[in-house]
């Protein structure tokens, strides 16, 4: 259970097409957990692998309010197969763009389809704050951030705090 450094957007590793895995192998098990401990001590409540620098299609979330025990959820290949038409506008944000936040549709329910760390095909629908989470990790995968279906005026200002935001850390560390 290690906590893995989360890279900060811009990086050209968040805008990769990420691997699909073709095996479960104690490597992604340790890697799946290693993502879950980084996710509850940034805290967030969800998390992708290229968001740690590695390029495969797994994700980790947990969207369960604070008063309610802890259902983390790992996906491996993980798919939407199914979308409402119905959509929703929540506020994200995203642990490669810290201090950041700002509205994205899409839509209210979807059904997806992954791999868990057993093998096993898992399918199951997801609405609310889990149905913009899913959607959001997978669009990690595919080097998608939230901040890509803003104008892109915000984005650039997105952006640029972030390039700031990171020089100031690369001082701060000498
Ligand atoms: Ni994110």
């Amino acid at each position: 259970m290690t906590i893995r450094p989360i890279l900060i957007h811009p990086d050209p590793r968040l805008k990769k097409v990420a691997g699909a895995l073709p095996d479960i192998s104690d490597e992604v098990r340790v890697l799946a957990d290693d993502m879950l401990t980084t996710m509850y001590d940034a805290p967030g409540i969800g998390l992708a692998a290229p968001q740690i620098g590695v390029s495969h299609r797994l994700i980790v979330l947990d969207a369960t309010q604070k008063d309610e025990a802890p259902a983390p959820l790992v996906m491996v290949n993980p798919e939407v197969i199914l979308e409402s038409d119905e959509r929703n506008v929540y506020e994200e944000g995203c642990l490669s763009i810290p201090e950041q936040y700002a509205d994205v549709e899409r839509p209210a329910e979807v059904r997806v389809r992954w791999l868990d760390l057993n093998g096993s095909v898992q399918e199951r629908d997801f609405a609310g704050l889990w149905a913009t989470c899913v959607q959001h990790e997978i669009d990690h995968l595919d080097g998608v951030l939230f901040i890509d279906y803003l104008k892109p005026l915000k984005r650039q200002l997105i952006t640029r705090k972030m390039v700031k935001l990171k020089r100031e850390r690369a001082r701060e560390a000498g």
